[in-house]
């Protein structure tokens, strides 16, 4: 339904679009728990799916829609007929009788799709094995609140090649920063996101070697090595090794650069203890600053 706002993919999304969600995300995060903080989603249900498991994701949607006056129901794959078959399909037709917008969390990016076409009310996409959108926005609010405006700023990438950093890659084409990919060259993302980037205009490139893509970089991002659904840990980690986050190599950024991690973290593989929990981290604004934009893009959907 071409009327309906779902929030699925950055790169779905236009510049003054993500700015209207990261605004409403700071005001928001400004008002909250105050006399000014409304309920605009009073009586508002959200039905969130999920598929693979999940701690912020669950929470800062669960926490947020209460804030926002509304109410959550969670479908589990144990305990949904999704679970037992049911298809996308028939599943969106239903939800979308009962709730007024359906998030989900899905190892099948297909799914999405689906409950795209399916789906009379807006659909959120809360990490699939190909993107995660909810984050990256948390992401470049919480550059913003400590850095100010991320365009034309330098952000490095150092790890797996995996569905945090394509929206990274979205962002960065959609918001006119530069982005700098490290990854091993057997994980890198696909090229066609890669091909897409530099059709948008996107200064983005692709490297195997970290302390290049470090270098001047305003933040440095990484994420764990084995992805929910990878099956193959052990030859992640001998390839990921050269792209640990150690003191060494942010170094190689500027001085102040700031270092993000999604989390969950494996503290000694994909980051040092020294990074994660060191000056530059802001890993614990980032967790927190999901709630903030969610809510923003609730009540954009919503709208
Ligand atoms: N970063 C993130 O999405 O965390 P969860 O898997 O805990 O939701
Ligand atoms: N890349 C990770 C992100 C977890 C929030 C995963 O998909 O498991």
């Amino acid at each position: 339904m071409a009327d309906v706002r779902h929030f699925l993919d950055i790169d779905r999304l236009d510049r003054a679009t993500l700015r209207t969600i990261l605004s409403k995300g700071a005001s928001l995060k400004e008002v909250r728990g105050t006399v000014d903080a409304d309920k605009p989603l009073d009586g508002k249900t959200l039905v969130m799916i999920f598929e693979k498991p999940s701690t912020r994701t669950r929470v800062s949607f669960q926490v947020g829609m209460q804030e926002l006056g509304g109410h959550t129901v969670i479908l589990n794959d144990s305990d949904s007929q999704l679970g037992r078959g049911e298809t996308v399909a028939d599943t969106a037709r239903v939800l979308s009788r009962y709730a007024d917008a359906i998030m989900i969390r899905t190892d099948d990016p297909t799914k999405l799709v689906e409950l795209e076409k399916y789906a009379t009310v807006p659909v959120i996409n809360g990490l699939t094995d190909d993107s995660h959108p909810c984050q990256i926005m948390a992401d470049i609010m919480t550059f913003e609140e400590h850095r100010g405006s991320i365009e034309g700023r330098t952000v490095a990438w150092a790890g797996d090649g995996n569905n945090v950093v394509v929206s990274w890659v979205h962002a960065a084409a959609r918001l006119g920063f530069e982005m700098r990919v490290a990854t091993p060259k057997e994980l890198q993302p696909n090229h066609g996101l890669i091909e897409w980037a530099k059709k948008e205009g996107a200064n983005v490139t692709l490297t195997d070697d970290p302390q290049a893509a470090v270098s001047g970089a305003d933040l440095v991002v990484t994420d764990t090595w084995v992805s929910m659904g990878d099956d193959d840990a052990g030859s992640r980690h001998n390839m990921l090794a050269p792209f640990r986050v150690d003191e060494a190599l942010m170094s190689h950024a500027n001085s102040d650069a700031l270092f993000m991690h999604c989390l969950p973290a494996h503290r000694g593989e994909e980051v040092t203890e020294a990074v994660i929990d060191g000056p530059q981290s802001v890993i614990w604004d980032e967790a927190e600053n999901r709630l903030h934009v969610q809510k923003a893009i609730l009540t954009w959907c919503l709208s």
